[in-house]
């Protein structure tokens, strides 16, 4: 039988009803003709604390904050797409979304648990400076873990000049479109293999190596969790 696809996605504006929700909303849309089952998570209504840095999410698996952080990681970690929209501000993407990485943290830098073997598409709104940097840095979530490459199913940056995205039925199909290719992606297999290949060599000779014996040598201590995790996945021995 065939797996039900599912994708989410991840707004941070903090405008429920603004430019990045309405392309976001678009994009789903899209993923949903294709089948797709979808999830829309709006970052504001949640509640995520700062990351703290201490690293204990190494140990434990988990970050040991008590806030709504787990919840939308548990959403995250069951999909097979996801899409991060966020608007341009100071030319890259919002601190609502930077909170949210920050807390994925370096967990998520050696596991992968998130973002490992899914397609991700990055989305962001501006005035009309910035947004197509925006939009890659976002998708480039798919491509920051060590032990196991994401793929970036597409970006959609635009600057709108202050008007209002939800009359242009021009942009509204890019986005919808982007929606309908990640889940084409999926169904594919798509491997993209270009895509990254400098940093994925990188990572493949020096990055690897290294995180390797750092995580071995302390996996019964400080780097427990991270082991755990990349044993599950067999991407460790
Ligand atoms: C703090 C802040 C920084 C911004 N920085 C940029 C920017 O670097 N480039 C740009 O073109 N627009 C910038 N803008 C404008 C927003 O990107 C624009 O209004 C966008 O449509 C907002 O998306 P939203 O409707 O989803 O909130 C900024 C707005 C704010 C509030």
């Amino acid at each position: 039988m065939k797996k039900d696809i599912r994708i989410a996605g991840i707004i941070s504006s903090p405008k429920f009803n603004g430019n990045t929700s309405t392309l976001v909303r678009e994009a789903l849309k899209g993923a949903e003709d294709e089948g797709a089952i979808i999830t829309e998570i709006f970052l504001p209504q949640y509640r995520i604390e700062h990351c703290t840095g201490c690293f204990r999410c190494l140990a434990e698996g988990k970050c040991h904050i008590a806030d709504d952080f787990e919840t939308i990681r548990n959403v995250l970690c069951d999909t097979d797409g996801i899409i991060l929209g966020s608007p341009t501000h100071a030319f890259t993407f919002n601190s609502i979304m930077k909170t949210l990485w920050d807390r994925l943290g370096f967990f998520e830098f050696l596991t992968c648990s998130v973002a490992g073997g899914k397609y991700v598409v990055g989305i962001s709104a501006a005035l009309g400076m910035g947004h197509k940097k925006a939009a890659k840095e976002l998708a480039s979530f798919a491509t920051t873990g060590v032990f196991n490459r994401g793929y970036i199913s597409g970006i959609l940056g635009v600057g709108l000049g202050g008007k209002e995205v939800a009359n242009n039925t021009t942009i509204l199909k890019r986005a919808r479109d982007l929606g309908r290719k990640i889940v084409r992606d999926i169904i594919r297999g798509e491997q993209y293999p270009l895509q990254n290949p400098y940093s994925r060599l990188i990572k493949y000779f020096i990055l690897q190596p290294l995180f390797r014996k750092i995580i071995l040598t302390d996996k019964e201590d400080k780097t427990k969790g991270v082991y755990s995790e990349l044993k599950k996945k067999g991407l460790i021995k």
